[in-house]
């Protein structure tokens, strides 16, 4: 695992998004994976900046979403969905085309046949080129929180009561009107991505990345499931690396990479 430490969450958001620009560049019809909430707000800017203002455009590509909640009987919102097409569907956006944008549907009553036909559909495109990621403070990647099998497929499940509070700021600040259930990538689909870039922000996040990069494999803390992966790169603010025991020898380690070529 790659750590890289920021001192401006710019130049980190920066980093993050040039993946996803190389990546494009290196094959226009890649198959980009991105989180949701709050960490690509920064990304989605620069992308959309750079298809104004360069030659790069998703337009051959496919977007893939890691999750999506599954909102009360008779609403039938995908707000997850309606973040990314807000964010990079269209020529006014990255170049996205909807019918490109791959994202779960929790909205009809089988929810079961719902995190199934995702992951058959994800089989089908041939599985995630780049894989961007969030964590959230209890340690989940996507929604898998704490308890989860590590080698989960996509499927449901339901949201710790520090999720809900985190997610809280989208449903009016009030916990109890976040959404119980989601429909989530699972770990081990997460794991089939070719490339992943993790990206956290923020003293809140910083317990859950000691777990993430120095921590034991545990199940309690889900993103510890990334140690295992041979293409993984953790993008860190310096609040976010505060609680890294090794942070001077991982700062060490990203200025001596070698500039990698990434795919
Ligand atoms: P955030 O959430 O981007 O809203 O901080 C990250 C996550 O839950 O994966």
């Amino acid at each position: 695992m790659q750590v890289g430490i920021f001192a401006s969450r710019e130049e980190l958001i920066r980093q993050a998004t040039s993946y996803i620009i190389d990546r494009i560049e290196y094959d226009p019809a890649s198959n980009i994976g991105v989180p949701t909430g709050a960490t690509p707000d920064g990304f989605f800017d620069i992308l959309r900046d750079a298809h104004a203002t360069t030659d790069f455009s998703l337009e051959e590509a496919r977007v893939f979403s890691l999750d999506e909640y599954v909102c009360c009987e008779g609403e039938k919102r995908r707000l997850f969905r309606e973040m990314l097409v807000d964010n990079l569907v269209g020529d006014d956006n990255t170049g996205l085309l909807e019918r490109n944008l791959i994202t779960p549907d929790p909205t009809g009553c089988d929810l079961l046949r719902a995190a199934d036909d995702f992951e058959k559909t994800l089989k089908s495109f041939g599985g995630i080129d780049l894989q961007l990621l969030g964590i959230g403070s209890d340690g989940h990647v996507a929604f898998n929180e704490p308890g989860g099998s590590l080698m989960s497929r996509s499927h449901i499940d339901f949201l710790t009561p520090q999720s809900k509070r985190d997610a809280a700021h989208y449903f009016g600040g009030d916990p109890d009107k976040v959404p119980e259930k989601c429909i989530t990538q699972g770990l081990a689909t997460i794991m089939e991505a070719r490339r992943i870039i993790l990206v956290a922000m923020g003293k809140e996040k910083a317990g859950a990345v000691k777990s993430l990069v120095e921590g034991c494999l545990s199940q309690m803390c889900p993103a510890t499931v990334l140690q295992m992966h041979t293409k993984c790169t953790v993008l860190l603010d310096e609040d976010a690396a505060s609680e890294l025991l090794y942070a001077d020898h991982y700062r060490l380690m990203w200025e001596r990479r070698n500039s990698e070529p990434v795919f």
